[in-house]
């Protein structure tokens, strides 16, 4: 029987993306279920993977893998367990710099595969023929040393110094480098993994992490509940656990954990007020681990496990947000799912919404202005860009990167503008509508991908329910699909940086830098301060500057890449040593790129440039160099 309804649903499957499919197990052992109950929804096409999940959905994901720190490779078998959706036997996958040893069927039999040529952001199609009682598949393979996803560090990178240390960076579409799967964000499975390293080590992956070093070097993980291949994560190193609080804690280097501990105080506080604003934690665990300084990313939402660049342990705390952006990500993001990359502002957007009411909970409604009013600052500046080089496009909420690389939508539009677009829902239906209606949307969706047209429709039903005059004040369309900043756009300000701002006037007036009214200061007044010189200073004002303020020597990574970006763009020498020390021992994407970028503008600039990368890259992680290499070509 439920070979017919797959039959006519196997027609219908590209026809309608709301469609549900009962996933049918082909099993004729008279003990096994024949219809599990599982809902699967038709997922839409995706631009950046070959799998067929509409036929074939992987629902579990066995890895049992070795780490070798010699050949700077993970070795050994991943198992694919499949939901059959359709009549097909053709198992799709994503891979790309994989060396596939064999492939094994469930009955014991080697199967016929085929890899494919690798195509430039994309990677490489291996498609297995399966049996039509085929339901799982193990793939016996060895990553490169050049996996884009992985970063092989050598002991002088760490803090330590003693000891390598191995970390995994899957989004948006380098999963596949590591692990061939079904590589698109709309694929959701369980996974359990048994990772072989050296005692000396702990590895700890996005799942139920042991907090003890084990004695043979071999880890078991759960992950119980259904994740995306973009949040599949290892890093295996020598590193310390404190407790935080009731459900979280922080990973470290020993030398780093004392400081970490301190830093991260709040992450309880953090934990509770998101619960309070959307709901339940689904992951039980929250632990954040402190990589080495060439993490390319400011934090990356592992779930139960956030990766953050070690660059926000600033000694003041005053860079937390990053905790609370990846926390918030454990419901936008995590359990509701961008189904695709074109979507990826239902990530990001949400997830700056949501960070922003976590900082005010925490830290009150002040500092949370700064924090939005410097993000609408960075959003006009990337509305100006894309729009001066001709990809309009690109700010739009929803995106076209069909053929792209999807790192081409990683800009503020989809944090900043996705942000702004919440807040002006939130202020046209009111705040306590605005929090039942995504509390109950974290909650409908959960363990799902979303996309952004099922979006609007679920906005309509549940919030807007046809109201004009509520059209008319958010123009959810001009938002999603049109270019800039709509006219509904709310006109954050706060009352703190109207403070720097008049400082800032002075200053450019002729007052000296040591008559200004710094008192109280924190980072984002100065982050403020900074940007507003944005063309308006020269050497002399620069040096007076420095030396009334120090920025060269600051201990802020933030307050540092927006003084260097000046002194670049100035040609001031006295910080020259200072950049090269940054551009050699950060390697955080963010702080790279605006750096090279304005050295990049001069034939000078762009030599000093090539040198310092010369020197820096092979500490960097791919991700990170592949970008400077396009900034320096
Ligand atoms: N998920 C992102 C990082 C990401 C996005 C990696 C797309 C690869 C592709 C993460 O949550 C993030 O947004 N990190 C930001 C910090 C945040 C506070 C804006 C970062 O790394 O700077
Ligand atoms: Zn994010």
């Amino acid at each position: 029987m439920h070979t017919t309804i797959k039959s006519i649903l196997f027609g219908a499957i590209s026809l309608s993306a709301i469609l549900q499919l009962s996933s049918c197990k082909m099993n004729s052992n008279a003990d096994e279920k024949v219809n599990t109950d599982e809902v699967v929804s038709v997922l839409a096409t995706d631009a950046h993977s070959y799998s067929n999940p509409n036929d074939l959905r992987v629902k579990h994901i066995h890895l049992d893998l070795a780490v070798s720190f010699d050949s700077r490779t993970l070795s050994g078998s991943a198992r694919l367990d499949l939901n059959r959706l359709s009549e097909s036997n053709i198992l799709k996958l994503d891979a790309r710099q994989l060396t596939i040893d064999s492939i094994l069927l469930d009955n014991g039999v080697k199967a016929k595969y085929k890899l494919g040529e690798d195509v430039e952001y994309f990677g490489q199609e291996l498609s297995v023929d399966l049996l039509d009682e085929t339901e799982s598949v193990t793939i016996f393979y060895t990553t490169s040393p050049e996996s884009e996803a992985l970063q092989w560090l050598n002991p002088t990178q760490t803090a330590g110094g003693k000891h390598p240390y191995l970390f995994s960076q899957s989004q948006a579409i380098l999963a596949r480098t590591w692990v061939p799967c079904q590589d698109s964000p709309g694929v959701k499975f369980t996974y359990s993994a048994t990772i072989r390293t050296s005692p000396e080590l702990i590895a700890l992956m996005s799942a139920e992490n042991s907090y003890e070093r084990s004695t043979d070097g071999i880890y078991e993980f759960q992950m119980k509940q259904p994740i995306s291949s973009y949040l599949l994560a290892l890093t295996v190193g020598d590193l310390e656990y404190r407790k935080l609080g009731r459900n979280c804690g922080v990973f470290a280097e020993p030398p780093m954990i004392e400081k970490c501990v301190w830093e991260f105080a709040d992450m309880q506080a953090m934990i509770d007020s998101a619960e309070q604003l959307y709901g339940p934690y689904a992951w039980d665990q929250y632990d954040v681990v402190v990589l080495p300084p060439s993490f390319p990313f400011g934090g990356m939402e592992n779930p139960r496990l956030t990766f953050a660049t070690p660059t926000i342990v600033a000694g003041d705390r005053s860079l937390v947000a990053l905790i609370a952006h990846e926390l918030a990500h454990s419901w936008s993001g995590n359990l509701v799912t961008n189904e695709t990359w074109n979507d990826f502002w239902l990530n990001e957007g949400f997830t700056v919404y949501f960070e922003q009411r976590i900082m005010e909970k925490v830290y009150g409604k002040a500092y949370e202005e700064m924090l939005t009013e410097l993000g609408m600052g960075d959003l006009k500046h990337t509305i100006a860009r894309l729009t001066e080089s001709g990809d309009v496009d690109d700010t739009h909420l929803y995106l076209d990167l069909d053929g792209r690389n999807p790192d081409d939508g990683l800009t503020d539009v989809a944090y900043e503008k996705g942000r702004f677009f919440l807040q002006t829902i939130e202020k046209a239906v009111g705040r306590v509508q605005f929090d039942a209606f995504l509390k109950h949307y974290f909650a409908d969706n959960a363990f799902k991908p979303m996309n952004t047209q099922r979006f609007e429709a679920y906005l309509d039903e549940h919030l807007l329910k046809g109201d004009s005059a509520l059209y008319e004040k958010i123009l959810p369309k001009a938002w999603i699909y049109g270019p800039g900043l709509p006219s509904t756009a709310p006109n954050p300000s706060s009352k703190e940086l109207v403070r720097v701002n008049d400082q800032v006037e002075l200053f450019l007036n002729g007052a000296s830098a040591e008559q200004l009214d710094i008192k109280d200061w924190t980072t984002h007044h100065w982050l403020y301060f900074l940007r507003k010189f944005d063309g308006k200073l020269d050497v002399e004002k620069a040096a007076a500057l420095d030396n009334a303020f120090g920025f060269t020597n600051s201990g802020n990574n933030e307050i540092l890449c927006d003084w260097f970006k000046h002194c670049i763009e100035l040609g001031y020498e006295p910080a020259r040593p200072a950049i090269e020390q940054f551009l050699t021992t950060v390697g955080r994407r963010k702080f790279l790129s605006p750096l090279y970028e304005r050295m990049a503008t001069t034939e000078e600039g762009k030599a000093w440039g090539r040198e310092i990368f010369a020197k820096a890259k092979p500490g960097y992680h791919a991700v990170s160099s592949n970008s400077i290499e396009d900034i320096l070509q």
